[in-house]
């Protein structure tokens, strides 16, 4: 029997995504060789430079390649001479809607021997999951503006779901809660109390679908404006929470901060039946280009996810536990770019030792 092995697409991208590409790949092929398969790599530059150059951000003709793959592995999108926005909305957004990647899971662990800006707060404390809706609401661009640049100027942004595509995100994230299996408690985010016709849809639909076929599974319910208190005060409140859209970018960029910063926080575009993409959450960190300061631990760990959704659970696994054994050492002494106390490099073969 021949052994397995997978096709992955490549985006480096821009300023800092190559070189926390790198380390990743690093870390997944000591991984693929100790639990025995194979990674195969295809690489493609789309990206600032390559916009600049072609005015071309990820064609069709891309995403129909795209398509082919087992996975992407995704560096980081951001050109400073490219306006904000271009490449965001034409590689980033486009593929998780061309691909229908419509999870984004972001996992906010706190590693041991990584500060935390929350006072008494530990690894124990601070352990859960956002499953983010990722295709809907107001990233659909539905609404416009009409009279711009007039006095009357009006401009609306639509927060669009329909049934199916909350229940097909609600599903996932009460699956992956029981599969989990912590505390088995599904925490829908949302603002109800104000967004009387959206809010209503998820509330129900979480509620429907949990009394239906998911009795062991504990609903919880929270504002986003609430959420983000507990997430301040009392992260260990948590164990999966589901959002929209948009909350979901905003709590996110909390939870990365509350587990260490950008430099560890990883996520997945997933489309459960497709093609899923994994980057790290943070950007291209266009200033810190080439020097070898970066921290590529996020992207390490984005890599470790792919490899789980691939379904390598044990190499997975083990990348997470050389992440997390590589900081308790303390020989890691920050997660901050060019504080790490030793370089880009050094930290994906140090971490690439403990698998
Ligand atoms: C993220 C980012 C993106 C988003 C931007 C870059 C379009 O903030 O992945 O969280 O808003 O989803
Ligand atoms: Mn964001």
């Amino acid at each position: 029997m021949s052994k397995k092995s997978y096709n992955i697409a490549v985006i480096p991208g821009d300023g800092t995504g190559p070189e926390v590409v790198r380390e990743g790949i690093k870390v997944m092929n000591t991984a693929a060789a100790k639990f025995g398969f194979s990674l195969n790599y295809e690489y493609f530059d789309f990206g600032g430079d390559r916009y600049l150059r072609t005015g071309e951000t990820l064609p069709d003709s891309a995403i129909e390649e795209l398509r082919k793959f087992d996975s992407i592995f995704l560096g980081a999108i951001g050109h400073p001479d490219v306006k904000p926005g271009i490449l965001e909305v034409g590689i980033l957004l486009k593929s998780r809607f061309a691909l229908d990647q419509y999870i984004n899971l972001r996992p906010v662990k706190l590693y041991p021997g990584v500060e935390t800006p929350l006072k008494d707060k530990g690894p124990e404390d601070i352990d859960f999951v956002v499953i983010r809706e990722n295709t809907g609401g107001i990233y659909t661009g539905v609404g416009g503006a009409v009279q711009v640049g007039t006095p009357m100027e009006v401009a609306t942004q639509v927060m669009v779901y329909s049934r199916p595509v909350v229940d097909r995100c609600i599903r996932y994230a009460y699956e992956y809660t029981r599969k989990r299996n912590r505390r088995k408690q599904l925490t829908l985010v949302h603002k109800c109390n104000v967004l009387t016709h959206a809010g209503d849809l998820w509330v129900r639909a979480h509620k429907e679908m949990g009394d239906r076929e998911f009795p062991d599974v504990k609903q919880d319910y929270n504002h986003v404006d609430a959420c983000h208190r507990w997430m301040g005060k009392s992260p260990e409140f948590y164990d999966v929470i589901v959002t929209e859209n948009l909350f979901g970018d905003i709590i996110t960029d909390l939870g990365a901060m509350i587990q260490g910063g950008l430099g560890i926080a990883a996520g997945g575009n997933i489309n459960p039946q497709g093609v899923s993409m994994f980057e790290p959450m943070g950007g291209s960190a266009p200033k810190y280009t080439g020097l070898n300061i970066i921290n590529p631990l996020a992207a390490i760990s984005a890599g470790g996810m792919m490899l789980d959704t691939l379904g390598e659970a044990e190499a997975a696994k083990a990348i997470d536990q050389a992440v997390s054994n590589s900081l308790a050492s303390g020989s890691i002494k920050s997660l901050a770019a060019g504080k790490m106390g030793m370089g880009t490099s050094q930290v994906g073969d140090f971490v690439a030792k403990g698998v």
